[in-house]
């Protein structure tokens, strides 16, 4: 295997010599007008194919209301043109909370967000002069094993992980989530699905990434006598459940699904994983759960992989991991080509159902021509970054304005911004927002 190396490319030429020279499969267009191509998400346009991930900031009120780093941060992101805004994961229970200062919907922080909408909306508005401006998703979550109380873990388990128990230090004794409080917190995900609609947002994510609740629901093949556990249909139960009620409910609102389709943890205690090799994907069962997905009316779904705390570099390949991680013996490349071809696979196997990717961060100023071409190629419908989006988050406008990306103002994938959201936030870039964001 390659091992790691940083960005270091003098040039595209040198860029693509070592595509090649590794074997990998990322392709790679001049031309990168498809990236204005307008496109239709249940009824609604968005002017380009480009969008900025979720970035959770810990920069929250004490109630979960968003703050004044939470605004700026999306004033800057509305007013650099994107056409869709994915906002970070909010909690939708003050137990399913990652950090104090993690967004919780709830009544008592509705106006905040009603005013971050407002906010959002008009930045963009008085920006780019699009009267429809980008498409705005809330992502709703629950933290699950990573739940925090006053900085300590606080874990809400569906099941035991001989790999993710040990790293988090939870005790062997600790006790499994109940299926009577699943139940309650999917009630969660429905009541805080019904606030963001009265909110503005146009849609919301039922976070099933990262290893976070929902996403570890999928992998519950362990868990005992429960509902939730065991085969696919149970394990799908919680996800496919909240997007009937939610579907219900709320019949305008956009219902999409960050999934994790790979977290590359060990079967049986993982998802979309090869059974007798976890290096290897098998997306036999994340092809059912969209195709489950796309039958309860959800036009979208945002791709993502792996768990930041067990495999950071699978979910968002860097130069730096953070301070006290040790490198990946491999090369962000490779990595960058697994999310490329997991993603991929998936657009390919539900062509009229648009797919967002991630994983471009590390490309630099080249990933607007990875972005196009994988866009050409029909393996991804809209292309996400999410360091990017704090590094530079007027990415889009400049691109549309001058056809390509300043490689001074790009992110430097540091692990800056995981630092900070370690330590619990509020999380920016400290490269190129340094007056604002510091380590330490
Ligand atoms: C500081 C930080 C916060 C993040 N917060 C979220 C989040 O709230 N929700 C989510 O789905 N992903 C989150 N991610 C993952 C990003 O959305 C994205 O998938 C990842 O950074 C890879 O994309 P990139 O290479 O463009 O950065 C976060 C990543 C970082 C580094």
């Amino acid at each position: 295997m390659a091992g790691h190396e940083r960005f270091r490319f003098k040039s595209q030429a040198a860029f693509l010599e070592k595509i090649h020279e590794l074997g990998l499969d990322i392709p790679f267009s001049q031309d990168i007008d498809i990236l204005f191509e307008k496109i239709r998400i249940a009824g609604k346009t968005l002017s380009n194919r480009l969008a900025a991930h979720p970035m959770e900031g810990s920069d929250a009120e004490a109630g979960g209301a968003p703050g004044e780093l939470t605004f700026r941060k999306y004033r800057r992101i509305a007013e650099g043109g994107s056409g869709l805004i994915w906002f970070e994961a909010t909690a939708v229970t003050e137990a399913g909370k990652s950090k104090d200062r993690q967004l919780w919907l709830s009544k008592s922080s509705l106006d905040g967000f009603k005013r971050l909408v407002e906010k959002t909306r008009s930045a963009a508005c008085g920006s780019t002069g699009s009267k429809s401006g980008p498409l705005l998703i809330l992502q709703l979550t629950h933290s699950g094993r990573f739940s925090k109380r006053s900085g300590i873990l606080a874990p809400v388990l569906v099941q035991r992980s001989p790999i993710l128990d040990p790293m988090q230090k939870i005790s062997s004794d600790s006790q499994l989530v109940r299926d009577e409080d699943l139940d309650a917190i999917q009630e969660a995900f429905v009541s805080a699905a019904g606030l963001a609609a009265e909110a503005g947002f146009d849609g919301v994510d039922i976070k099933a990434c990262h290893g976070y609740l929902v996403s570890e629901l999928l992998a519950a093949r362990t868990r005992p006598d429960s509902k939730y556990g065991g085969p696919f249909e149970n394990r799908s139960r919680f996800i496919l459940e909240t997007s009937r009620k939610i579907r219900a409910a709320l019949p305008e609102m956009i219902l999409t699904s960050r999934l994790s389709a790979y977290d590359a943890v060990p079967f049986p205690h993982g998802f979309g994983v090869d059974r007798n090799d976890c290096q290897k994907e098998d997306l036999d069962e994340p092809k059912t759960l969209i195709q489950q997905l796309t039958e309860i009316g959800v036009p979208l779904i945002n791709i993502s992989i792996g768990i930041p705390s067990h495999n950071a570099h699978f979910g968002r390949p860097f130069d730096k991991p953070v301070p006290g991680a040790s490198l990946p013996d491999e090369h962000p490349l490779m990595g960058i080509d697994r999310l490329l071809r997991i993603t991929g696979r998936l657009q390919q196997g539900f062509p009229a159902l648009p797919v967002v990717g991630t994983g471009y961060s590390w490309l630099r100023h080249f990933f607007p021509n990875v972005a196009a071409a994988v866009i050409k190629a029909g393996k991804g419908s809209i292309i996400g970054v999410g360091r990017e989006s704090l590094a530079y988050p007027d990415f889009a406008r400049e691109l549309a304005e001058s056809g390509g990306l300043d490689p001074k103002k790009v992110c430097i994938t540091c692990s800056g911004c995981s630092g900070l959201l370690r330590s619990a936030g509020p999380v920016g870039c400290i490269v190129r927002d340094k007056s604002i964001y510091r380590i330490g």
